[in-house]
């Protein structure tokens, strides 16, 4: 596997793969990989010859006193799991190779960044489509590969790809979790023993609005709200949303009915923890 700092290396790395006649994969990533990660390496890899891995934490989707500076990084354990994991070559640049003196350029959705993580997190989501777009650039992939774990962004990129007429297939893969149900993030090792434990309220509350759903509930302002007081019932959990929106538009539903995202954001002391479930009603 071989590891490029500088565009111009992965740009000729990808131009030898291509006129090889080989199909290129992108999984972009901030690093610190778990099992999540190389799910996403094990899906393009399905429908690619080569995946790149891009590996760069970027300060743009940071908001002011976010976790931009302690956000973890150890790029020698990455380099050892993304081979493993059949990773062909990193892309891992400096924040001045991406951002270089004098850079003025951004790239934005609307709507679909307007509730959720991007009314919490103002500019998070133009940082994203920013990277990314920048990334697409670069790697110029024929397949990108994207987890369900950050729904709205997943949507939110399907959208820039579809609006920009963006030349590449995006692939959404499923959400990895922990064996106790607690979605794997880079940043679970943020958490101690105890809020380790309390974080279960995220996933054991989605597989409490499964469980109503299924019983017949479609209200979906009492299914909110049955969300909201499950979780509350845990002392170290401080909510950041709940909501149960349209999986299409993002929007907020009183009544459940067709594809549905029930998503959440909760605080563990300084640490957002987000989860999420598509169902079908
Ligand atoms: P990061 O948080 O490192 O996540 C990289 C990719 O892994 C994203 O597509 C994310 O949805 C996916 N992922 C994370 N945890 C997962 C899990 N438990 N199961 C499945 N997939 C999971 O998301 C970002 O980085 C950045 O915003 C990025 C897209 C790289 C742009 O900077």
């Amino acid at each position: 596997m071989e590891i490029f700092k500088d565009i111009k290396g992965i740009r000729d790395f990808v131009k030898r793969e291509r006129q090889a006649g080989r199909r290129v994969g992108l999984v972009p990533t901030m690093g610190y990989l778990h099992q999540g990660h190389l799910s996403l390496v094990k899906i393009a890899l399905e429908s690619a010859d080569t995946v790149v891995m891009s590996i760069f934490v970027n300060p743009l989707q940071f908001g002011i006193g976010e976790d931009y500076e302690e956000y973890p990084r150890d790029l020698t354990r990455d380099a050892e799991l993304a081979a493993s994991a059949g990773v062909a070559a990193i892309f891992a640049p400096t924040v001045a190779e991406m951002y270089p003196k004098g850079y003025a350029s951004y790239v934005e959705v609307e709507q679909l960044t307007e509730g959720l993580c991007g009314a919490s997190r103002p500019g998070h989501f133009r940082g994203v489509t920013t990277v990314v777009s920048k990334l697409f650039n670069i790697v110029q992939p024929d397949v990108a590969v994207f987890g369900q774990k950050d729904a709205q962004q997943a949507a939110v990129i399907q959208r820039m790809v579809r609006d920009l007429n963006m030349p590449l297939e995006i692939v959404v893969a499923p959400i990895v979790r922990e064996s106790d149900g607690l979605a794997m993030s880079s940043r679970n090792v943020y958490l101690n023993d105890e809020q380790r434990r309390a974080g279960l309220v995220l996933s054991k509350s989605l597989g409490m609005a499964r469980e109503r759903i299924a019983a017949g509930e479609r209200d979906a302002v009492k299914l909110r709200q049955a969300m909201v007081d499950f979780i509350k019932s845990e002392p170290l959990a401080d909510i950041d949303y709940v909501e149960v929106v349209s999986r299409e538009s993002l929007k907020p539903l009183e009544e459940l009915a067709g594809p549905i995202l029930i998503a959440l954001a909760v605080r563990f002391g300084n640490t957002r923890l987000i989860d999420n479930a598509v169902v079908e009603v």
